[in-house]
């Protein structure tokens, strides 16, 4: 049916061919993000966005892909200096946004946040993260990143490390690679596994999943290690957070027995879960990931707002 006027809530709302759609339109829409080519297709289109949660790269990777492409936006940036400080309901602010803009950007502390907006939005809500729950968009740059490295998204055999219990980005993520047919390999501390619907998801899919808890051989055998931070901000008891902080490292002692071809990738931002050694090295992968956020913005914010992405 088209991803015009969509919402983009979780990951499990875009269909397979709806994904390879919006990553054909990455392809196309490298040189505009490059600046090497000009465009208006936005124009005369304008996105609220509305980030109630820090962020940098998904913030301003949304901006720079409505600007870059002639369109306008609109922000909430600090909710202390918005209505929502004097309570006004996510509801009501969501309304208001949907009635002055084209569509809406939505980064929420709270999981289940973002259908709540598309609930009272007359226009398309695309979820940026909300909470410990999704974050599509990540999602699909992710797989615009492993795609544009090996040419191809099926066989893949991916190690995601790290947060996989708060970690959004990991739970979209695994959902689509499993759409996809990779082979998932998940690590991580004890307490911060992958959430049990997540996991009941991925079997209902009939995807390949295994835990490890030998990350050096895990990484030999793979093409990709996705790595995450430890989501602070979600942990009730800093004391919990204290027992796992810096549990694990990817350093280039851990890539010495890796594949030529393996890329490591991260959402960023990073704290000391990849050390600065790795960032020189032909493995490292998460810049060129962050960059890939503008053009994969540009194809989605492109498809629902005018129906094409060229
Ligand atoms: C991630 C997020 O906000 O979920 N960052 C991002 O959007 N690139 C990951 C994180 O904060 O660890």
């Amino acid at each position: 049916m088209g991803l015009k006027g969509r919402d983009v809530i979780s990951i499990r709302d875009l269909s397979r061919d709806e994904i390879e759609e919006v990553l054909k339109g990455t392809r196309r829409m490298i040189p505009y993000a490059e600046g090497t080519k000009v465009g208006d297709q936005l124009a005369g289109r304008l996105l609220m966005l509305a980030f109630l949660e820090p962020s940098t790269r998904t913030r301003l990777s949304f901006e720079t892909a409505m600007l870059r492409l002639g369109g306008k936006v609109a922000s909430i940036t600090d909710p202390a200096l918005s209505s929502v400080k004097k309570g006004e309901s996510l509801h009501d602010t969501m309304r208001m946004l949907s009635a002055y803009g084209d569509a809406i950007v939505l980064r929420h502390p709270n999981e289940g946040a973002g259908r709540l907006a598309a609930q009272a939005s007359e226009k398309p809500v695309i979820n940026a993260g909300d909470g410990a729950g999704q974050h599509p968009t990540q999602t699909l740059l992710d797989l615009a990143t492993m795609q544009e490295a090996f040419g191809t998204l099926s066989g893949l055999r991916v190690v995601l490390l790290g947060d996989l219990r708060y970690g959004r980005t990991v739970h979209s993520l695994a959902h689509a690679l499993a759409l996809f047919g990779a082979e998932l390999i998940l690590a991580s501390p004890p307490s911060l596994q992958l959430p049990e619907e997540v996991r009941e998801d991925l079997e209902h899919q009939g995807a390949t999943v295994r835990e490890v808890d030998q990350l050096h051989q895990a990484v030999r055998d793979s093409d990709v290690l996705y790595v995450t931070r430890i989501q602070r901000e979600r942990f009730a008891d800093e004391a919990e957070y204290a027992k796992v902080a810096g549990s694990y490292r990817v350093d280039a002692a851990l890539l010495s027995g890796a594949k030529q071809r393996l890329i490591v990738m991260h959402p960023l931002p990073r704290t000391t879960e990849i050390a600065p050694e790795v960032d020189g090295s032909p493995h490292a992968a998460y810049f060129r990931q962050a960059f890939l956020g503008v053009p994969t913005r540009m194809a989605l914010l492109s498809l629902i707002l005018t129906g094409k992405a060229a």
